[in-house]
Parts: structure tokens; C-alpha cells; sequence
């Protein structure tokens, strides 16, 4: 079988490729509006509480699964399933995650789309001396030119098939580095300017995404909590199963993945603390659901002293945040048409793409012509969302722990992941029984 791209040049470079893979628009953009709308801090610890407990455990088994498998995610899995002699029907857990990620992609696109867009009008001046009922006019003028939604969803989608095509390699590992520190200074930027300009507002942030507030805890906000933690670490999807497949034997998985989940959480702290102060600040709405971003922080980038740069450059690097993560969502439909029929690499990417834009341009209607659209009460974009973070990617994870903790050899993993009795017991019993178990209660709640 042919390996469609390259093997990580270190240990440094895997780790900021998967950083790179699952720090991206749901940490910049999903995050905030997610935390704004399930009364913040509940949802906000519930998730950090997800992303150690659970996120974590699975992470490491994607990896160690991968590594093991050496293939695509579809066939690492049936292939580990024979050699640890169980069955091949194993490969689904692959499959439906490839399914996922191509149905991610597609509306993922449409909001790399929107940040493109920005940062033209950042350039432009749009957003100077704007206040909050001048972005909120902007951005639902925005969402109502499907045109505009149509080129910049285009412009994003393109720019994946691009570098998918060229294949990622040193292109995107060298990108990373760079583009990663930026992100994050950046951030602590526009923390710094929130808490500047926002006065009491900022600690009133403060308590609302990290004071616990057990009262607004409900079913709800914990199943939107676990299926963010899975979608902001790419798990459930076969990527990561695939980024393990490169990895060379000397990687540790358990300390790589505790680097690769802090970083996830910082940035999507970072993000909250930049936002919620400007939200409060200007009386915003916390809970205004996918617009979050695109109405509040250009107010700040409109009233501010450098503003029009510092907005620019958010936006840019709003947008490559967002292509490091597309390009890892693009993968493996391109991997599986490569293997399972006689495409090359580029004739792959091109169908892929095409078939994900297409998809796309669904989800841009369901922003205006076709906002009536509804199935189960909930119009495209809210359903691909819906199905994917709160059903797939947990039942894909699912599939992953229970094969690891239970189908898998547990002295050989014990040896890989350099355990000793005390933490391989914890261990065993996290992944054994209160990952699954955490995550079957809340798959039913979600049917329930
Ligand atoms: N983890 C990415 C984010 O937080 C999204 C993503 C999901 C990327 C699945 C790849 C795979 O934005």
C-alpha cells in the first residue's frame, strides 16, 4: 500500500502537526459561542474535566492503534483487530469515521470561508468605529449574500485541495511552527486589549466561563461538553489514527498527547477571555450562538488604536488555524478513493473536494434561502453539527476505547506506553470502565 504522506520529521514536528490538526476554528470560534450559550462555566469545566479524563485516554489509543496499523485508518483497524485476533468487523469504527470527518469538512469550510472574508474587511476599514449593532448588521448581511458565502467557501476549499494534493509534509510541519507561537501571542494580545478597554467586565468574564455555577449544569451542556472535547482533539475521525500511523516507535504517546491537550485547552481559554470581556463590556448577547466572533471582536478591532492590523492578522491567522485542521479533515476521504479505486493522489484530492464543496454549498443555503429547511427541528448546518460532534465522533470513540481497553493485548500496551503497576491501574481502570461507560450514559441522554 502506498503511504499518501510523509512520515513526521521528529517528535516536534508530529506533535505540532497534531496541535496543529486540533487547535482550529472549534477553539477560536466553537468554543466561545458554545460556552456563551450552555451558561458558561458549567460547560466550561465539565469540558476541561472531558478533555483530561476522556479526550486524553482516547487520544493515546488512536495513536498507539495507528502506530500499530501503519495504514489508513479503515485498514489499521481491521488489520490490528486480526493480528490481536478478533474480528474484522472492526473496520467500521473506522469507516464511520471517515464519514465523519468528510461531513465535518464540509460546513468547517463554509466558517474558513467567513474568517477569509474577514480578514478582507478588517483590510478595508469595514469595521472601524463600528459598534455592536453595526457588526451584527454586517455579519448577517454577510450571511445573507449566498454569493460571498459561495466564493470565499470556494477560495478555502481550494486552498485544501492545494496542499492536500502537493501532499503536507515539511510544507505543513514548518508552517506550524510559525503559525502556532503567532496564534497564540496574538491571543494574548487581544487578552491584554480585553481587559484593557473592558475594566470590570473582565473579571465579570472571568467568573462567568470559571466560577463553578453547578446549578446550570444539565444534560445538555454535558453532552455538548463531550462532544466538543472530542471534536476540538479530532478524535473520533480516524485522524489521529492516521497521524499515528507516521509515527516513529521512540515517540512517548502519553506525554506527546498531555502536550497536545494543554496546548488545546490554552488556546480555547485564551479565546473565551479575549471575547466574553467585549461581550459584557458592550452588552452583547453571550449566548448569540455561531456568530459570536464574527459580531463582538471586531467592535474591538473597530475602536482600537492599531485595530485594522490587529484585526487583519486575527483574521489571518483565524484562517490558517482553520486550514491546519482542514487539511487533516480532507485526508482520509482522499486516502480511502486512493485506495479503493485506481485515482492517483491529485485525482483524489480534486473528487474529494469537489463532493465535500458540494455538501458545502447545502450548508451555506441553510444560512438563508434555505433557513427553513428543517429536519428533526434543526436546518443543515445545525444537523451536520448535531450528527457529527454529538453522535459519530462519541460512538466512533466509543469503538476506539472499547477495542483498545478490551480487545487489545493490556500487557503489550502497558509496555508501550511505559506504565508503571500504580498508573497502569488508573490506567486500566479509566479506560476500561469510566471512559465508556462516561461516554454510553451520555450518547443515551443525547437519544433521550
Ligand atoms: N480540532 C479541530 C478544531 O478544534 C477541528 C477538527 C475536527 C479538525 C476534526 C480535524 C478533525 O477546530
Amino acid at each position: 500500500m502506498k503511504k499518501s504522506h510523509s512520515q513526521w520529521s521528529s517528535r516536534m514536528g508530529f506533535m505540532l502537526a497534531a496541535a496543529g490538526s486540533a487547535v482550529g476554528l472549534g477553539n477560536i470560534w466553537k468554543f466561545p459561542y458554545m460556552a456563551g450559550e450552555m451558561g458558561g462555566s458549567a460547560f466550561v469545566l465539565t469540558y476541561l474535566l472531558f478533555m483530561f479524563l476522556i479526550g486524553l485516554p482516547i487520544l493515546v489509543l488512536e495513536w498507539l492503534i495507528g502506530r500499530r496499523g501503519q495504514k489508513n485508518p479503515i485498514h489499521t483497524m481491521e488489520d490490528v483487530a486480526v493480528s490481536e485476533g478478533r474480528s474484522k468487523l472492526w473496520k467500521w469504527v473506522g469507516m464511520i469515521g471517515v464519514l465523519g470527518s468528510f461531513l465535518i469538512l464540509s460546513f468547517y469550510s463554509v466558517i474558513g470561508g467567513w474568517a477569509t472574508d474577514y480578514i478582507f474587511l478588517a483590510i478595508k476599514g469595514t469595521f472601524n468605529g463600528v459598534d455592536g449593532a453595526g457588526t451584527g448588521q454586517i455579519f448577517s448581511n454577510f450571511l445573507g449574500n449566498v454569493n460571498s458565502l459561495l466564493i470565499w467557501h470556494t477560495v478555502f476549499m481550494a486552498a485544501n485541495t492545494l496542499i492536500v494534493a502537493l501532499g503536507v509534509g515539511a510544507g505543513l510541519e514548518r508552517s506550524c511552527k510559525v503559525m502556532m507561537p503567532g496564534l497564540g501571542i496574538l491571543l494574548l494580545v487581544l487578552v491584554g486589549y480585553a481587559a484593557y478597554v473592558s475594566g470590570p467586565s473582565f473579571g465579570e468574564a472571568f467568573n462567568f466561563l470559571f466560577t463553578p455555577n453547578l446549578s446550570a449544569l444539565n444534560g445538555t451542556a454535558i453532552l455538548a461538553a463531550l462532544g466538543h472535547a472530542f471534536f476540538s482533539l479530532s478524535l473520533g475521525m480516524g485522524i489521529m489514527m492516521a497521524y499515528g500511523s507516521y509515527l516513529g516507535k521512540d515517540v512517548n504517546l502519553l506525554s506527546t498527547a498531555r502536550t497536545v491537550v494543554i496546548l488545546d485547552v490554552i488556546v480555547a481559554m485564551l479565546s473565551g477571555m479575549a471575547i466574553f470581556p467585549l461581550v459584557f463590556a458592550n452588552g452583547l448577547e453571550a449566548g448569540s450562538g455561531p456568530g459570536l466572533i464574527f459580531v463582538t471582536l471586531p467592535i474591538a478591532f473597530g475602536n482600537m488604536a492599531g485595530g485594522t492590523i490587529l484585526g487583519c492578522l486575527f483574521f489571518i491567522f483565524l484562517t490558517f488555524a482553520a486550514l491546519t485542521s482542514s487539511i487533516s479533515l480532507l485526508e482520509p476521504t482522499v486516502e480511502l478513493l486512493e485506495e479503493k479505486t485506481h485515482m492517483g493522489r491529485k485525482t483524489a484530492t480534486v473528487v474529494s473536494s469537489i463532493l465535500i464543496w458540494a455538501l458545502g454549498i447545502a450548508c451555506i443555503l441553510s444560512f438563508n434561502e434555505w433557513s427553513n429547511v428543517k429536519l428533526f427541528d434543526k436546518n443543515i448546518f445545525d444537523l451536520l453539527d448535531y450528527l457529527t460532534s454529538k453522535i459519530m465522533l462519541p460512538v466512533t470513540g466509543l469503538g476506539t476505547v472499547v477495542f483498545g481497553a478490551w480487545m487489545m493485548n493490556q500487557k503489550r500496551i502497558r509496555e508501550e506506553l511505559k506504565l508503571n503497576e500504580f498508573w497502569f491501574s488508573i490506567w486500566t481502570v479509566l479506560s476500561r470502565f469510566i471512559v465508556p461507560i462516561a461516554v454510553i450514559l451520555i450518547l443515551i441522554y443525547g437519544f433521550i
